[in-house]
């Protein structure tokens, strides 16, 4: 899925080796993935965010099943990507296949001490509009990554606090828009982290949304300009969402909550800069 007018480029894993076979996550207890209609749903989710830009491949791994989720891959800014650290054994076998294919990609690999936990673009998202990393800990990724990526990446990075184990990476409660706006779900953060983020965004550009639409994954959307996709919004999200200039794309990803992930966990962005001040207009 080269698209060669698109700008912007995402990586996605083929989920042929995507199954629940351990749990590290809440969402992930007691649940079987309908392997077909995973395949389904993750190609029609490549399908529409082909539309608007490029796709980029790798291969999944035998034994590895959330390699499907390449959010967590690491976070890229330029040609620099910061490789992921998982805190989980049952990904780090993921780590070798991520760094390879950064490599092979022309991208200057940074690999953060063993011990330091850190998990990528789940957990590390940068803002639109400011010059300004926000990374989030408290589950998955530690505290102590911040001033090391910062000064690695040459950007300011603000740490928030995650309290709800059913939001353990930033990018399940936690969405930077293009134009600078914020769609988020407060009660996932402490209230320092709050105040926070209230201090940081406007209040005419923070989209908060309801505990439903939480649950449903519609904070882990991919944005590319003024198109965004999700698994699920309700009615009165999708109209505010359109009042600030988004079209919004609903595609059902199932078989991805069972595993606690959705659009955006599927995807990372590899085109990245430090903001994005023009981006709506795409
Ligand atoms: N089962 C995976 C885990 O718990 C899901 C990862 C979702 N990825 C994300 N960027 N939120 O690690």
């Amino acid at each position: 899925m080269i698209n060669p007018a698109a700008a912007e480029r995402f990586l996605m894993c083929s989920p042929e080796h995507f199954e629940v076979s351990y749990v590290i996550n809440p969402w992930m207890a007691g649940n079987v993935v309908d392997r077909a209609l995973a395949a389904q749903q993750w190609t029609a989710l490549a399908t529409l965010l082909g539309a608007v830009a490029t796709v980029e491949h790798i291969n999944g791994a035998a034994g590895i099943p959330d390699m499907v989720f390449t959010a967590n891959a690491g976070v890229v800014l330029g040609t620099a990507c910061v490789l992921s650290r998982f805190r989980v054994a049952e990904r780090q076998g993921e780590e070798v296949h991520f760094e390879r294919w950064f490599t092979s990609h022309g991208f200057d690999v940074l690999t953060l001490p063993r011990d330091l936990h850190f998990e990528g673009a789940g957990d590390a998202l940068l803002d639109r509009y400011q010059s300004l990393l926000w990374l989030g800990y408290g589950h998955r990724s530690d505290p102590a990554c911040a001033p090391i990526v910062a000064d690695w990446l040459g950007i300011e990075t603000q740490p928030l606090r995650l309290v709800n184990d059913r939001f353990y990476h930033l990018d399940t409660c936690f969405c930077p828009l293009a134009g600078g706006y914020l769609l988020y779900y407060p009660a996932a953060f402490d209230i320092v982290s709050q105040a926070v983020i209230e201090s940081r965004v406007p209040a005419g550009h923070r989209i908060v949304v309801t505990d439903v639409d939480a649950f449903a994954f519609a904070c882990n959307a991919v944005n590319c300009g003024r198109h965004l996709f999700l698994n699920k919004a309700s009615p009165t999200l999708v109209d505010q969402l359109h009042g600030y200039g988004f079209e919004v794309t609903q595609t059902p990803l199932t078989e991805y909550l069972k595993s606690g992930g959705s659009a955006k966990c599927l995807t990372l962005k590899v085109t990245e800069t430090s903001n994005e001040r023009a981006a709506l207009c795409a």
